[in-house]
């Protein structure tokens, strides 16, 4: 009889958002009539710039000449996107990226999963608390993890709580670790870190050999100049860090999928014989042989992100978001809550009223206020009696869930 990976049987219950799906499906049924607005899943609402659907739709017609067609692309991703995304994203603001270090892909989900295939199994791992849930199960996945206690917690993982207590900021490890997850802007919370805090990771990374994976996904939604949008500002982190990005929040590709990973030359990790490998050549022959490239159509819609047109559009779009989460922040706090994060991400995470935890407050939210928001404790135990709204929706949606709150 055929054997399932056991390790998906440690997994508790389902995954965070399709699980927030269910509750929603199974209340819209028992309420037909309740107008649902839907904060919980940072999808984003708005339509595609302008810049990226020209540039998809010429993409397609080339497609359909003889000359113009495609078949496979390049697995790493078409040059003329790696360089682009190499000198506006990081040269421009002093990161040594060369164009042969970006891989293109589909998404950060699955290359911060993937990224588990190169890495060993003895590795101490550390996560924040709360945390995106993907890392954690993609570990759990991997077999990378014990079995879960009663807080959810897996056995095996190192967790640094970020809490209010501690500014949502991540507590260098008192025990040693090899990889560590950092997520900055951070989601759930939406903190971010300053140059001397990543500093003090990458210091730390580089005194214990470890590899950072940096989770850049919502660094268009920096405003403040001081703040670092790439794990590259901050010296030595080529010899120790990975970093995902995504043109899924900026440029609104949840739908259509592009993202892309870098990993510098140079950054090495260790055999089982003590042996110094290269990253980067285990990565690249991992995607050469798992994965096919992102379709042309849609690297050609990456692209034109870069445009002067297409800069102002995705500018237009984030502004735009930053403005919805600017209203949930004012609308929250005249309503007594507490706030945090929200003014440099797309997320403002909030105390829970007394009395209620995550997902107390989550039934109460949908079943008074037909509001749908994420339950904090879906993200880690530490994030039991907060909850996450989501700036990602129009700006009529968002006033009227304000409205709605704010009468409860
Ligand atoms: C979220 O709501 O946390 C995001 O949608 C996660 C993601 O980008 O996968």
């Amino acid at each position: 009889m055929v054997q399932v990976n056991g390790n998906y049987l440690k997994l508790k219950a389902g995954y965070l958002f399709p699980e927030i799906a269910r509750r929603v499906k199974a209340f819209s049924e028992a309420n037909p009539e309740a107008p649902i607005i839907r904060l919980g899943i940072g999808d984003v609402t708005e339509p595609l710039p302008a810049a990226c659907r020209t540039a998809m739709k010429a993409a397609v017609d080339e497609l359909g000449t003889r000359e113009g067609f495609h078949g496979y692309g390049p697995e790493q991703g078409y040059l003329w996107l790696r360089e682009v995304i190499a000198q506006q994203d990081f040269q421009a603001r002093g990161c040594q990226v060369s164009a042969e270090e970006i891989f293109i892909s589909d998404g950060s989900k699955c290359d911060s999963s993937n990224i588990l295939d190169i890495l060993g199994e003895g590795n101490r791992i550390a996560v924040t608390d709360p945390v995106y849930p993907v890392y954690v199960d993609s570990n759990v996945m991997a077999g990378r993890t014990g079995e879960a206690d009663a807080t959810g917690r897996y056995g095996g993982l190192t967790y640094l709580p970020i809490t209010a207590d501690n500014g949502f900021t991540a507590p260098i490890p008192t025990e040693p670790v090899d990889l560590i997850y950092l997520c900055f802007p951070n989601n759930p919370t939406g903190a971010v870190a300053t140059k001397e805090q990543l500093q003090a990771w990458v210091n730390y990374a580089r005194a214990h050999k470890a590899l950072i994976l940096f989770d850049a996904a919502y660094e268009a939604f920096i405003s403040d100049p001081s703040l670092p949008h790439s794990i590259y500002e901050i010296e030595g982190a080529r010899e120790c860090a990975i970093e995902f990005r995504s043109f899924s929040k900026n440029a609104g590709f949840t739908g259509t999928r592009c993202a892309l990973t870098v990993v510098p030359r140079g950054l090495m990790g260790t055999a089982a014989n003590g042996e110094a490998v290269e990253l980067w050549g285990l990565w690249n022959r991992r995607q050469c042989t798992k994965f096919n490239g992102v379709s042309y159509i849609v690297q050609r819609g990456a692209e034109a992100v870069y445009s002067p047109e297409g800069q102002a559009q995705v500018k237009a779009l984030i502004d735009f978001y930053m403005g919805n989460a600017a209203l949930i922040r004012r609308e929250l706090t005249a309503a007594g809550i507490a706030v945090y994060g929200g003014e440099q991400a797309p997320y403002v995470w909030l105390k829970t009223p007394e009395g209620l935890d995550s997902w107390g407050f989550f039934d109460h939210l949908l079943g008074q206020a037909h509001v749908v928001g994420t339950p904090g404790s879906g993200f880690g135990a530490a994030g039991e009696g907060y909850f996450r709204l989501s700036a990602f929706n129009s700006r009529a949606n968002v006033e009227e869930a304000m409205r709605r709150v704010r009468s409860l």
